[in-house]
């Protein structure tokens, strides 16, 4: 596989990682991306990168159908990244999230039915919140269990694990891999499954190979320091810098599988060139589970100062307690092996950071719209 790539959303974080792999793999790229305030601030910083030689960026849109009439000529292949990411923002702007993941990758196949195009495969990045709170086994049967989205008033009695509905008991959680049960429980979730509905369908109808990355939490160089809504470790950074606590939700021994983006980019990239078209969902995550407690003393170690932390016992409706990957289906298919150690990743995100200019702590804003909606204690 080789040509024109077109990157939608492709000067975000992980478009700013895969652009230059992709260059020097040798493909041509095109970026189609509106350079969203939200994502780069209102004047955009650190995009250098994007100056690179072979990028033709168009400044456009995926919810506007002639963006994607442009941006289609003379394609071979597409990498979807354009997206709206809060989890917790996705709540109260629904319509937004939906036009913008949802509806904008059904036109992009709408388009692909209309016009004479030379498309041969479509990647796409979902996300684990697909799959809820995942999966889990029951400490006494080893049954393998999917627990529904814990309740507020479990929530506020400081319940955080979950607990089997019949027995009461806490399960433990497992890595979740691509056959396990799909339970999305924000409308950001939502909209990233029936993103991936979509491109299964609409592709295979077309004839066009594809692969979707459900990705895990993904961290490093380049993560939106302006975004408030998303991107724990960017909103922990800039706490650090400014020698505040950081506050941890719950009882800070919540976990997630954090993957730093040079691997994730690495799994994308192998999507698009391996010779048989995946044609499935493939987990990318480090698939190892990491508590919050645990990132957040590392992070502040990476900024060579000591840890100060905070437990709030604070907890946002519809937020999970664990889940992390099962990578092998990324091995056997992809030969891909994620090689960055926490340590490392943490270490090359805060140098970077370093060199960024001071962002605004933008934290309780984004906390306070969700406390105003009863989406948060
Ligand atoms: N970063 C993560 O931890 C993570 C985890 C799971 C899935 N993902 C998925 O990976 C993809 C990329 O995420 P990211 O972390 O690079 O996010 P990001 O916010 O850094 O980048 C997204 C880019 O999309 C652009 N964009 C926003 N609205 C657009 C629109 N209407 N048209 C075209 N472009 C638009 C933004 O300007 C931005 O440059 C998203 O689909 C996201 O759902 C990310």
């Amino acid at each position: 596989m080789s040509g024109l790539v077109l990157v939608t959303g492709g000067a975000g974080f992980i478009g700013s990682h895969l652009v230059p792999k992709l260059l020097s793999s040798g493909f041509k790229v095109r970026i189609l991306d509106p350079l969203s305030a939200q994502v780069h601030g209102q004047v955009p910083v650190d995009l250098e990168w994007l100056g690179g030689t072979g990028i033709d960026f168009i400044r456009g849109d995926v919810t506007v159908r002639t963006d994607w009439e442009r941006a289609l000529k003379d394609v071979d292949s597409i990498v979807h990244l354009a997206a709206e990411t809060g989890t917790g923002q996705s709540m109260y702007q629904v319509a937004r999230y939906n036009e913008v993941n949802t509806q904008a990758t059904a036109l992009m196949l709408d388009v692909l039915g209309k016009i004479p195009h030379q498309v041969k495969r479509v990647v796409l990045s979902s996300s684990r919140s697909i799959y809820g709170e995942g999966a889990y086994l029951h400490p006494r049967t080893q049954q393998r269990v999917y627990p529904s989205a814990r309740s507020a008033a479990a929530l506020a009695k400081a319940q955080w694990d979950p607990v089997c509905a019949e027995t009461g008991d806490t399960l433990d959680v497992v890595a979740t891999t691509e056959n396990d049960l799909v339970s999305p429980a924000s409308i950001y979730a939502a909209t990233k499954y029936a993103q991936e509905d979509l491109v299964r369908i609409g592709c295979q109808s077309m004839g066009i190979g594809f692969a979707i990355f459900r990705l895990q939490n993904v961290y490093g160089e380049r993560q939106s320091l302006n975004n408030p809504y998303t991107g724990i470790l960017s909103i922990f950074s800039t706490k650090i810098r400014m020698g505040s606590e950081l506050p941890l939700f719950e009882d800070g021994e919540e976990s997630r599988d954090f993957v730093h983006v040079d691997d994730v980019t690495d799994a994308l990239l192998q999507g698009l060139v391996v010779n048989s078209s995946p044609n499935t969902a493939i987990n990318v995550g480090s698939g190892v589970a990491t508590s919050v407690r645990h990132v957040a003393e590392e992070l502040t170690r990476a900024f060579g100062k000591e840890p100060n932390v905070v437990v709030t016992g604070q907890f946002r409706v519809g937020d999970i307690r664990h889940n992390y990957a099962d990578i092998s289906r990324l091995k056997e298919l992809l030969g891909v092996q994620p090689k960055i150690s926490l340590k490392e990743g943490l270490q090359r995100f805060a140098d970077w950071v370093l060199e960024q200019p001071l962002p605004e702590d933008q934290l309780e804003k984004a906390n306070q719209e969700l406390r105003d909606r009863k989406l948060m204690n």
